[in-house]
């Protein structure tokens, strides 16, 4: 290379380098602001900028690109999904194919599923969106609650009922939806958040605004009293179960997995109890080496499901310890429901 061409090639590197420089705050955050924690999976992002400073907006989370956007308005939203731990959301506009402005947020999901992730990392707070004056929004959203977003819920009727519903005129006169519209778009929706009746849980009148009622159980056995009179008149309830925290296993609005489930039902129960998933547990005694299959096989009794271990446990109570399923009394009762030779 030439001396002039290192020179040119420099000259090109600095006026590069110093446009991302020159060119910070053209994007401006409203939300979220960086080092926040979440609980859930979906994070909600409104970005405003300058009309026509950006040509298009490049979103990367945890290095992943996931989304490219041509800005139309002077403000931008989005959601992206979140995985529990930290999360690092990167956010370049650019302008004439050059990178103009570059954002980089933290933000971490917490779980208590996975115990390292359990508490924040120091310096990290949960930023509640909801109960400040929010005018950067109200220009094109509502942010007043109304009567359609609190409908009445009959557990015993609702599936017929909903049958008869049109979702888009529902989820039309919601004022959530606009924003939180991902919310529900997996395949298992959760019964009240499918018709959006989101105030049945969320009391708009609650500090911080729109807190449900802790623990999980006050909330939910509120519809599920059939559950609530089954299981706490049983003599074991399941750990975190008695402690009311039914969030911990099922999603309230939706997932990827029958009954809400936040994981698949296997992967749920070894998030805890590593130490049971080769099965070796179930032999003890039996003089087996191996262990038994805990899942990859289909459940002899409940048909059309998977083996794991909700087919011998019941995840929620039972008169026996161990929480046995299938109404055994005993181990020995356990086996016999699958295995006659025992
Ligand atoms: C200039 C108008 C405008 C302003 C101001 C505005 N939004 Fe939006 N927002 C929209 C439009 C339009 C959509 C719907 C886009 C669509 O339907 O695809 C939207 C969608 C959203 C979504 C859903 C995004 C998704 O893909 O899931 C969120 C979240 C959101 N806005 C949050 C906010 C927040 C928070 C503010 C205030 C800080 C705000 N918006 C201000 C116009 C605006
Ligand atoms: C203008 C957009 C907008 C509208 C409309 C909106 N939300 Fe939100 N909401 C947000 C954003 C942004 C967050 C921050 C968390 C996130 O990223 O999803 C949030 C967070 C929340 C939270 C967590 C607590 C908090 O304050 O951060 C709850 C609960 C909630 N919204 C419920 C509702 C309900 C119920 C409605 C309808 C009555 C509603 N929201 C309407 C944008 C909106
Ligand atoms: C069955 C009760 C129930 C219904 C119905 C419900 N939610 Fe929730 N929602 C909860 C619970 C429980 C939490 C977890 C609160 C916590 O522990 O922080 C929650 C949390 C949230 C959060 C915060 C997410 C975060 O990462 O912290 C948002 C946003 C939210 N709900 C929006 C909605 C919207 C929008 C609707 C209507 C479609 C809705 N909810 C319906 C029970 C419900
Ligand atoms: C406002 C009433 C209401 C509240 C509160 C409520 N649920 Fe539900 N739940 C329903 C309805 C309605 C259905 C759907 C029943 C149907 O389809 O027949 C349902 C279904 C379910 C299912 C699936 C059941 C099945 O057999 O497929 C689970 C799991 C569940 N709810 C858990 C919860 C949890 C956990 C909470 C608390 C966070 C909760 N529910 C709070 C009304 C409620
Ligand atoms: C340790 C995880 C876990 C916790 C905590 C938990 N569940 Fe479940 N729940 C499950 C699993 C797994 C299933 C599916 C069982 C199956 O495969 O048959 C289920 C099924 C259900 C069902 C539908 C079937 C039934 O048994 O009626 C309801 C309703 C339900 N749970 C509500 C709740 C409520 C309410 C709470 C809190 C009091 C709660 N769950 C706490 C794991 C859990
Ligand atoms: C959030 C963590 C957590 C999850 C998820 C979880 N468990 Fe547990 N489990 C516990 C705790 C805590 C105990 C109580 C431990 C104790 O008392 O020694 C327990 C105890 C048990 C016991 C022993 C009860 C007894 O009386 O000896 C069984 C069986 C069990 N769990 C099965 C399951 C199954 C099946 C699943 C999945 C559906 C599951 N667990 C998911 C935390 C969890
Ligand atoms: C084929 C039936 C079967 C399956 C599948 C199964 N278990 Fe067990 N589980 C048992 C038996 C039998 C025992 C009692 C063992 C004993 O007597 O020590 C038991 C005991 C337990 C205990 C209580 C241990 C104690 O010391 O109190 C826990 C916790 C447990 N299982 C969790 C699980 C988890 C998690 C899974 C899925 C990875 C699972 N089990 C799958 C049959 C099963
Ligand atoms: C929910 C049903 C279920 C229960 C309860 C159950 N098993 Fe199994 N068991 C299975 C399935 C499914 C297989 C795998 C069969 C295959 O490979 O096709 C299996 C395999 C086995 C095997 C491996 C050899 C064989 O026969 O295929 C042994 C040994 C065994 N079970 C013993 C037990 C014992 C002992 C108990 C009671 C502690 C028990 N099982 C409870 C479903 C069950």
């Amino acid at each position: 290379m030439s001396l002039k061409n290192i020179f040119y090639t420099t000259v090109i590197f600095l006026v590069f380098a110093l446009n991302v420089e020159g060119g910070q705050n053209i994007i401006t955050v409203q939300h979220p602001p960086d080092k926040s924690v979440m609980e859930l999976g979906l994070l909600s992002v409104s970005l405003s900028m300058p009309p026509g400073s950006i040509d298009v907006l490049e979103i990367k989370v945890n290095s992943e690109e996931k989304l490219r956007i041509i800005p139309d308005s002077v403000f931008e939203c989005f959601s992206v999904l979140l995985s529990i731990g930290n999360n690092k959301i990167d956010i370049t506009g650019i302008k004439e194919k050059k990178p103009v402005d570059e954002i980089s947020l933290s933000i971490f999901r917490r779980s208590d599923l996975v115990s390292i992730y359990n508490k924040p990392p120091s310096g990290y707070k949960t930023n509640y969106f909801h109960g400040k004056e929010r005018s950067e929004c109200t220009p094109c959203h509502e942010l007043n609650p109304k009567d359609s977003d609190k409908k009445p819920i009959n557990i015993l009727t609702f599936s017929e009922e909903t049958k008869k519903a049109d979702e888009t005129i529902l989820s039309s006169l919601s004022t959530c939806y606009s924003c939180h519209k991902k919310i529900t778009a997996y395949p298992y929706v959760h019964g009240p958040a499918s018709v959006w009746s989101c105030l049945t849980c969320h009391d708009p009148d609650a500090e911080p605004e729109y807190a449900t009622l802790k623990p999980d159980s006050d909330q939910c056995f509120q519809c599920h009293t059939e559950q609530k009179n089954d299981w706490t008149a049983k003599k074991f309830i399941h750990g975190p179960v008695n402690i009311g925290k039914c969030a911990i296993c099922h999603s309230p609005h939706a997932s990827f997995n029958p009954f809400n489930l936040v994981k698949p039902s296997w992967n749920l129960c070894v998030s805890c109890h590593a130490d049971r998933a080769d099965g070796k547990h179930v032999l003890t005694g039996w003089f087996h080496k191996e262990g038994h299959p805990t899942r990859g096989k289909p459940d002899p009794i409940r048909k059309g499901k998977k083996l794991s271990c909700a087919s011998c446990h019941n995840p929620h109570a039972s008169d026996f310890s161990k929480l046995w399923a299938l109404e055994a009394r005993d181990p020995l009762e356990l086996c016999k429901k699958c295995h006659q030779k025992y």
